[in-house]
């Protein structure tokens, strides 16, 4: 398809035949897909007849992936300045109270429980942009939903391993980890640890070894429900299981909408921020037409919200009006101690409650469980490509500086 980008980032799409799930085919491709041995993939075609239709453009889509992996930060020691260098002043924290700033870490705080869903809700946080704040949604709103009495597991499905290092979690290479699940068969309940500080919490970590996995799971049986299978055979429900997918459309994050049946879509509040949504959204109705029937969007999060700055503004009204109750009524701001936290080993919530991101997150995150499950079910409509909508200008990049 070709795509053209216009206004803040909505698409344009010319006329023409529609590949499938927006990947590229016949010449396009990297003919990977001839190279899947077809016994390997005979079982997985009689759990999913359908699964062979989509069998090529899943393959084409693992040569798509980045693969891309970072080290993980260092821990920064406890002396370390929680002030806003100078250097990033468009950062600041304007209203956050100056005291916030200098106060250690508060304890752990358990709130009034929110509502617990009757049955375990699988989310994939997907965003195949990068660096929109998939992995700083995922840990702040299962430390949220954890210190409301939710039992939850976060599932870190990207080799970068950010949502473990947000954590404090072992994530070195060889450490148990997704990875383990993904190739080796083992059970999430055997990698799973227990997050320091935040009880009801549990986080699966990703180590780098995961960078290979996309091509090793190329062999092997059934490899886009792999994740799926795994959490069939979790011993004790959770409340709310949490997906951290990678910036990629490949077979982690095929995995990853396998086994959610909803799908959380955090959007930055910038310029091009939705461009590539609606390849998003074609691979997510390709996955629920042929893998998985249950599967939806049914949250959007407007993340990195600037309010001095019109476009973000404008791109906040924009999303609303196109995807209307799907986006949460809590807006995340752009907020140094949401960036910061992550270098501790914590959450937000734990590293400094009082501050606007992380009454923000809780917002959400009540926000979500108060979504009751039934009621999502209902949500089953695939949202309209964003094609559709009057792509708006930009505006003045800044309006108070
Ligand atoms: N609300 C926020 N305010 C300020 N900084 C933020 C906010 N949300 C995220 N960030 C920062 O933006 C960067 C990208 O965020 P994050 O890692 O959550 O995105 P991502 O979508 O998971 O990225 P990737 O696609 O690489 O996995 C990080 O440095 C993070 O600390
Ligand atoms: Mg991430």
């Amino acid at each position: 398809m070709n795509a053209l980008s216009s206004g803040l980032g909505w698409p344009m799409t010319t006329e023409g035949p529609t590949p499938a799930l927006g990947w590229p085919l016949g010449a396009g491709g990297t003919g990977d897909s001839a190279a899947v041995p077809r016994a390997a993939t005979a079982s997985a075609d009689e759990e999913f007849p359908l699964a062979a239709a989509v069998r090529d453009d899943l393959a084409d889509a693992v040569s798509r992936e980045t693969g891309r992996a970072a080290p993980a930060l260092p821990p920064m020691t406890p002396g370390v300045s929680r002030e806003t260098g100078p250097e990033e002043p468009e950062l600041a924290d304007v209203d956050d109270p100056p005291i916030a700033s200098h106060a250690p870490a508060a304890p752990p705080r358990r709130s009034e429980p929110w509502p617990r869903p009757d049955r375990q809700r699988v989310l994939g946080i997907a965003n195949q942009k990068g660096g929109v704040g998939k992995t700083t949604s995922t840990v702040n709103l299962a430390a949220a939903l954890a210190q409301h009495g939710e039992r939850v597991l976060v599932i870190d499905l990207d080799p970068q391993g950010n949502a473990s290092t947000a954590f404090g979690v072992d994530h070195r290479s060889g450490a148990p980890s997704v990875y383990n699940v993904l190739i080796g068969g083992e059970s999430l309940d055997a990698v799973a640890v227990p997050v320091r500080d935040l009880p009801g919490l549990w986080c699966v970590p990703a180590t780098i070894d995961l960078a290979g996995a996309e091509i090793e799971l190329v062999s092997v049986v059934a490899r886009e429900s792999r994740l799926n299978k795994a959490l069939a055979a979790i011993a004790e429900p959770y409340d709310f299981v949490l997906v951290d997918c990678p910036p990629s459309l490949g077979l982690l994050t095929v995995n990853a909408l396998v086994a959610s049946e909803e799908v959380l879509i955090p959007i930055q509040c910038e310029f091009y921020a939705l461009e590539g949504l609606s390849q998003l959204l074609r691979n997510i109705e390709l996955v629920r037409a042929h893998l998985n029937p249950k599967l939806h969007v049914s949250t959007i999060l407007l993340t990195m919200y600037d309010g001095r700055t019109r476009l973000a503004e404008q791109v906040a009204r924009e999303v609303r009006t196109h995807f209307g109750d799907l986006v949460l009524g809590a807006t995340i701001p752009r907020s140094v101690r949401i960036s910061e936290a992550p270098g501790y080993g914590q959450s937000v919530m734990t590293y400094d409650p009082a501050s606007r991101g992380a009454i923000a997150y809780v917002d959400a995150a009540r926000e979500l469980a108060e979504r009751s499950a039934a009621e999502l079910g209902d949500t089953n409509a695939r949202p309209a490509a964003p094609q559709d909508a009057e792509p708006a200008r930009p505006a003045e990049e800044r309006s108070a500086e």
